[in-house]
């Protein structure tokens, strides 16, 4: 999406930087045949490596090493290619490859090498594209004699576990350098200050998730040729100098959590027209987005979140007509949003501004933004009506318009109901003591996977319309005032496996028709997972995993636990606290082997805790305190790790975790439990408490990195 037209093709191809620099490095050749000495020094390297893939095939000692698997010859039969990339090659990198005289390309990318970076490499006098990224080397850089010049111009040493500092004189050495990417080590020191007086060309400048220190070398600036400068996520202090807007082939600045402050200057801003993302999130930046924002006419990506900015948007930020991602959340910008005219974006996918002080209404100019697939706008004082407009967003995926001040939900649904797309849709704590709209009204909402009306609060009663969202996963209608049942066909949400209907004032039985609901009874964890980019990292669909959970807590729910609570195998949490409920804990309740919170205080129950209860190995919290519960508290297993609060103001229930211990006859009975299992449950502990410590989670998704 971010068009930068910067490729450093593979070795053999051209090598092409931009569109000025065109260099041809290796002329391939495929009849040749290579020296005995060129042979040894690569059967030294394959002989150094404890897992070489399948090379053992092709490289033969009576074979000419031209045809081998990954070399490539010039048409003089002298190697100049070693392409190895992602062959599964394990053990130390040989320093016998610097001994190829004519070796330009050497690209040992994506393996599991270990030990040391050769000094024979680094200081080789052929070797032009060096690439070892994604390995396991480890290490210091070797300080070389600053002469002679190297002629390396591509470096790749990113993704490794190299140490310590960056040796001045080596990169003096190195006075042809176009790109260098070092991310991803465990570089610490100072960013070296002489990077463009060594390397005049240089275009490519990555140097982020490190460990570096100290500021921004001003010097930095006399980077005419500089086009990518990514440092961020290391440990820098400091304001962008402002030489550094001398540097305006930059294209890409991104210095994203590196400890940065200061205000963004007018006249810096001004001069990077070339800029196409700026990227200056979770730093302490001050101050107000510069009017000049509007000279960066290439500007596709702008991340300012996470800093301490503030004052109102910049009309010229409309200037930007290539904007695809704004993102502006969690700083303290105010004012009314209808001074940008968003109809000038059209290319706009992603708006975020979630946790500001925006107010006035949510200007209409942003419905003409037709490509948008993610909007939030929660956390701010927006108010009045959604306008009509919205719904021609039809590529609209994501919505949170979560705690603002707006009204009418009737007719916010209305309109919602015609964004197809919406995966997506969080609304809660707005449209106070308005009343939950009914029926047919409502749009179909076909795609919806996840639903958020909590907070408002709003009154009236579960709607018949949820039960057509065919899609949803997530539903959470807590802290309202909604009364009545639970309606039957609830079960019909085949694919929900989180409902929480807690804090509202609903009455009548639990209706056994929660107990058919099918994600409760089976779900597969891979379904676990936030719905709201399909198409995310890996990474963030872990962090976002949500349990499977019923709350129905905090109502006025009568009757008794059903019996077939038992069939909710799959189910992570579940609290009835806070009703009115009878009868006995269902014994089946231990069938419900991966629950990990139990809240059944504050009912009415009586009888005994079923002692098998002791066999959910994963239960982290429980509490029956205040109910009518009596006999033996069961023992062993994660009945061990319960306090006195889990079991307080139940008379008649005895054991040794309370005061009231029980006697000869009613002696628990007692299960020893491996110290294996309780480790994996304190795990659990931990990991659970994390999630539920999060608060209003749900809304706390960074949206960034999917445009990222
Ligand atoms: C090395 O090979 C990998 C995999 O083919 C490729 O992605 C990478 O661009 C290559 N490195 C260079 C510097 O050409
Ligand atoms: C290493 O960095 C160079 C220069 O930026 C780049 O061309 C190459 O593709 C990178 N290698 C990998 C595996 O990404
Ligand atoms: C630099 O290295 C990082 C981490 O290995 C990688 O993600 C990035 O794509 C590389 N940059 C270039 C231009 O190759
Ligand atoms: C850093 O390197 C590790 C190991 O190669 C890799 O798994 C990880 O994805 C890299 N992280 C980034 C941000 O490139
Ligand atoms: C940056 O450019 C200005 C003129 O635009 C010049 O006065 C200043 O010395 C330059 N700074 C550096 C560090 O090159
Ligand atoms: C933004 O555009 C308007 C007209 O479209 C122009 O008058 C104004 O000077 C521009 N501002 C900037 C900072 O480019
Ligand atoms: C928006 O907030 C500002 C103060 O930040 C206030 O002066 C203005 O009246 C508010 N506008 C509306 C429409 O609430
Ligand atoms: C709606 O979503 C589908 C699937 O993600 C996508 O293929 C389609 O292009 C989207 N429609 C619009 C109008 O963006
Ligand atoms: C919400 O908006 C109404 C006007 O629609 C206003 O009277 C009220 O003060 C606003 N509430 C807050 C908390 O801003
Ligand atoms: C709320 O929206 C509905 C449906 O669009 C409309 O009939 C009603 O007049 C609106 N209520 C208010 C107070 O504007
Ligand atoms: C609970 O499990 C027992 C035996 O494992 C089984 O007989 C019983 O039917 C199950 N109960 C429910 C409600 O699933
Ligand atoms: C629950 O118990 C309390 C106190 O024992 C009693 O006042 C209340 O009526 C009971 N509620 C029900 C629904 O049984």
């Amino acid at each position: 999406m971010q068009t930068l037209h910067l490729s450093i093709k593979t070795c053999s191809k051209i090598f092409h930087l931009g569109f000025a620099l065109v260099l041809l490095i290796c002329l391939a050749s495929p009849t040749s045949s290579c020296t005995d000495q060129e042979k040894s020094s690569l059967l030294q390297f394959v002989a150094g490596l404890s897992q070489h893939g399948d090379l053992g095939a092709s490289w033969q000692h009576g074979t000419d090493c031209c045809q081998w698997e990954g070399i490539t010859c010039s048409t003089d039969e002298i190697v100049t290619d070693v392409l190895l990339a992602s062959r599964g090659l394990q053990g130390h990198i040989a320093p016998s490859l610097g001994n190829l005289p004519g070796l330009l390309c050497l690209n040992l990318s994506n393996n599991m090498l270990s030990g040391g970076l050769p000094q024979e490499l680094v200081s080789s006098s052929s070797i032009v594209i060096l690439d070892v990224s994604f390995n396991r080397l480890e290490g210091d850089l070797h300080e070389l004699s600053s002469t002679p010049a190297r002629p390396v111009k591509v470096l790749n040493i990113s993704s490794n576990l190299f140490t310590g500092q960056f040796p001045p004189t080596t990169w003096k050495a190195m006075k042809n350098m176009v790109a260098l990417n070092a991310s991803n080590n465990s570089f610490t020191g100072i960013l070296p200050t002489h990077f463009c007086n060594s390397f005049p060309s240089l275009v490519v400048l990555e140097l982020s998730y490190n460990r570096f220190r100290g500021s921004i070398p001003p010097e930095l600036g006399s980077c005419s040729m500089l086009r990518v400068l990514k440092v961020g996520h290391n440990n820098l202090i400091g304001n962008l100098p402002d030489e550094l807007s001398n540097a305006t082939s930059l294209e890409f600045l991104s210095f994203p959590r590196s400890g940065l402050q200061g205000i963004l200057q007018d006249t810096n801003i001004a001069k990077l027209t070339n800029l196409v993302t700026l990227d200056l999130g979770e730093n302490n930046f001050s101050g107000k987005i510069p009017e000049s924002i509007g000279h960066l006419k290439r500007l596709e990506g702008l991340h300012l979140n996470n800093n301490n900015m503030y004052g109102q948007l910049p009309y010229a930020l409309a200037n930007c007509t290539n904007l695809i991602i704004i993102d502006l959340s969690y700083n303290n910008f105010y004012g009314q949003l209808n001074k940008v005219n968003f109809s000038n974006l059209p290319n706009l996918m992603s708006l975020d501004l979630i946790q500001n002080n925006f107010n006035g209404t949510i200007p209409e100019s942003i419905y003409t933004c037709i490509n948008l697939v993610a909007l939030r706008l929660s956390y701010n004082n927006f108010q009045g009506q959604l306008a009509k407009g919205l719904g021609n967003l039809k590529s609209l995926s994501f919505l949170s318009l979560y705690y603002n001040n707006l009204t009418n939900i009737t007719h916010a649904l209305q309109i919602l109901g015609s964004s197809k797309n919406l995966t997506t849709l969080l609304i809660g704590r707005n449209f106070q003591h308005e009343t939950m709209p009914v029926d047919d009204i409502i749009g179909c909402f076909e795609n919806l996977r996840f639903l958020a009306i909590g907070n408002c609060p709003i009154s009236g009663k579960i709607p018949f319309w949820i039960s057509k969202l065919a899609n949803l996963e997530i539903l959470i209608l807590s802290n309202n005032q909604l009364t009545g049942i639970i309606p039957a066909w609830i079960k019909a949400l085949s694919h929900v496996f989180y409902l929480d209907i807690s804090n509202n004032s609903l009455t009548g039985e639990i209706p056994t028709a929660l107990m058919d609901m099918p994600m409760l009874k089976s779900a597969n964890p891979r379904d676990f997972i936030l719905p709201v980019y399909p198409a995310q990292t890996h990474q963030y669909r872990q962090a976002f995993a949500f349990p499977i959970l019923l709350d129905l807590s905090n109502n006025k729910f009568t009757g008794e636990i059903p019996l077939d609570i038992g069939q909710l195998k799959s189910i992570h949490s579940l609290n009835f606290s806070f009703n009115d409920l009878t009868g006995q804990i269902p014994e089946s309740i231990f069938n419900l082997t991966d629950l990990q919170v139990l809240d059944l205080s504050n009912n009415n129950l009586t009888g005994a805790i079923p002692a098998t209860l002791n066999t959910l190995h994963f239960l982290a919290v429980f509490n029956v305190s205040n109910n009518d519960l009596e006999g033996p508290i069961p023992s062993g297993g994660q009945f061990n790790t319960f306090g006195a609060s889990s079991f307080d103001g139940n008379a008649k229930l005895c054991g040794s975790m309370i005061i009231h211990e029980c006697g000869l006859a009613e002696a628990p009975p007692s299960t020893v439990l491996s110290t294996e299992q309780t480790d994996y449950k304190v795990a659990c502990v931990i990991a659970f408490s994390a999630f539920f410590g999060v608060g209003v989670l749900y809304d706390q998704i960074v949206l960034s990195r999917y445009f990222g």
